[in-house]
């Protein structure tokens, strides 16, 4: 398809172009395949308490080893996991849900997306629940047992769905992604050629955002939980940490789906294509990855004490307040109403961007609530092993990086409106700070 009025051709790389995009198409599988054997009970610990040469020649040995390369794959994990993408195709199909409309596309259409993601949360956890219950804790260390052919299982499904979007691009009548049509290859398939990729009213991207990974990690947590069951001599001695850790992150994931048509106002979905990035990062990366800490005290327990469970409770609760304070505001403020009465200033677009309240704080003020959560997430580890903090120290970098890309997204959007904003608002994530 050549280049049109609607879908020019894009001129400009991010991520260090081609190369670049190669380069973490490669290396975020191999990080957290290395994550997994840095961190775990089978590679004998977090991290293994080996010498630098030791672990050097282990590597070396595996590498060159077909055996080792055999055992990432597990014919009986890969079942499951896309049976468990299946799962949840039919309940987006099968369960009720409202039919909301997302924002107005370039071309003028607006999708509409069917919102029962929380249905399909709840009938994934009455299942589980279920099972545990019935048949105990052994019932769900599945998950535990199978890491890394589950994993592997994963990235084969982010691939194949990203060679299927990427080729389904070419059919006449699509809307593009600005960002993804270069012409290369690589880069395209990484970005993301189209913008709202979709087979009938089935809607990959958001399908994607908030279905098959984000429940996923929910549900691994509980398999880290009944691990640590089954060790324990069952769930009353189960630690406070491991508690603290499902609670947060199976709150945060709840919050996301509950609020699930706050998803049609993000970058992702209204600029963004969806590609290897985002099919890798949805289903790859945040399930296996966001997991660390669960996964870390199934073999390692810690033990708080209350003092410290209330601390991290509190600070959790501190980021989350911030977290969703600030995203109800703009939502709200995008969806017509102003229910805080918050100042706003008027862009030559005609489009209004607030000025008071969270955002007036600073211009990215959801993300430091994330960010606070974050560490909240990886305190209860402890501070034997700096691995399980990798998550807040990733994802420092990762909102940077995001909040750059966003600034300038509006910055080319509102023009000198967005210098007038920034000027008004001068920090860029943390008040005062930075
Ligand atoms: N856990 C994870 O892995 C993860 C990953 C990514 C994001 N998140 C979270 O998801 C949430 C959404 O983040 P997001 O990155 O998609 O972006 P976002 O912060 O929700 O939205 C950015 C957009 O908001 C609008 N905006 C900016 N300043 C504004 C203002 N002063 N008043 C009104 N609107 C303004 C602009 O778009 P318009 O002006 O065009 O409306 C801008 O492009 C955040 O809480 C983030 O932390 C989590």
């Amino acid at each position: 398809m050549s280049p049109s009025p609607l879908n020019p051709k894009t001129t400009h790389y991010e991520f260090l172009g081609p190369a670049g995009t190669l380069a973490i198409s490669v290396g975020v599988p191999i990080l957290t395949y290395a994550q997994y054997f840095a961190c775990s009970e089978v590679a004998g610990g977090c991290p293994p308490a080996l010498s630098l040469h030791t672990t050097c020649l282990r590597v070396l040995a595996a590498l060159s080893d077909p055996e080792w390369w055999k055992s990432l794959w597990d014919t009986e994990a890969t079942i499951a996991y896309f049976g468990w993408y299946a799962f949840c195709v039919v309940a987006w199909a099968l369960l009720p849900g409202d039919i909301v409309e997302g924002t107005t596309l370039r071309d003028g259409r607006k999708i509409k997306y069917k919102i029962n993601a929380f249905s399909t949360f709840l009938l994934a956890l009455g299942i589980t629940t279920g099972l545990i219950l019935r048949n105990g804790p052994e019932a769900f260390t599945f998950i535990y047992n199978k890491w890394v052919g589950l994993l592997t299982a994963s990235l084969l499904m982010s691939f194949l769905q990203a060679c299927y979007v990427y080729a389904a691009s070419f059919r006449p009548g699509k809307l593009l992604a600005l960002g993804g049509n270069t012409g290369n290859l690589i880069y395209d398939w990484f970005i993301g050629r189209e913008l709202n990729p979709s087979i009938g009213s089935f809607d990959i991207m958001s399908f994607n955002e908030l279905r098959p990974g984000l429940i996923l990690w929910v549900l691994i947590n509980i398999s880290m939980v009944c691990e640590q069951a089954v060790r324990r001599g069952g769930f009353s001695q189960v630690t406070d940490s491991m508690w603290l850790v499902l609670a947060f992150q199976t709150w945060y994931v709840a919050d996301g789906l509950y609020n699930e048509s706050a998803l049609f106002t993000t970058m992702d979905i209204i600029t963004d294509g969806f590609g290897f990035m985002l099919s890798m990062g949805d289903l790859f990366y945040v399930p296996f990855v966001y997991s660390l800490q669960a996964r870390y005290l199934a073999f390692h327990p810690v033990v708080l004490g209350s003092l410290r469970t209330l601390g991290i409770f509190l600070f959790n609760f501190w980021g989350y307040y911030i977290f969703r304070t600030a995203n109800a505001e703009k939502n709200d403020f995008r969806n017509g109403s102003n229910p805080k009465n918050l100042k706003f200033m008027t862009t030559a677009r005609g489009s209004k961007l607030l000025t008071s309240g969270w955002w007036g704080r600073s211009r990215h003020p959801n993300y430091l609530g994330d960010l606070i959560m974050a560490l909240a997430w990886s305190l209860p580890t402890g501070f034997e092993t700096p691995i399980t903090y990798y998550y807040v120290i990733f994802f420092t970098f990762f909102l940077m990086h995001r909040q750059h890309r966003d600034d300038k997204a509006c910055q080319k959007k509102y023009g000198n409106d967005w210098d007038k904003y920034t000027k008004l608002v001068p920090y860029r994530i943390v008040p005062y700070v930075y």
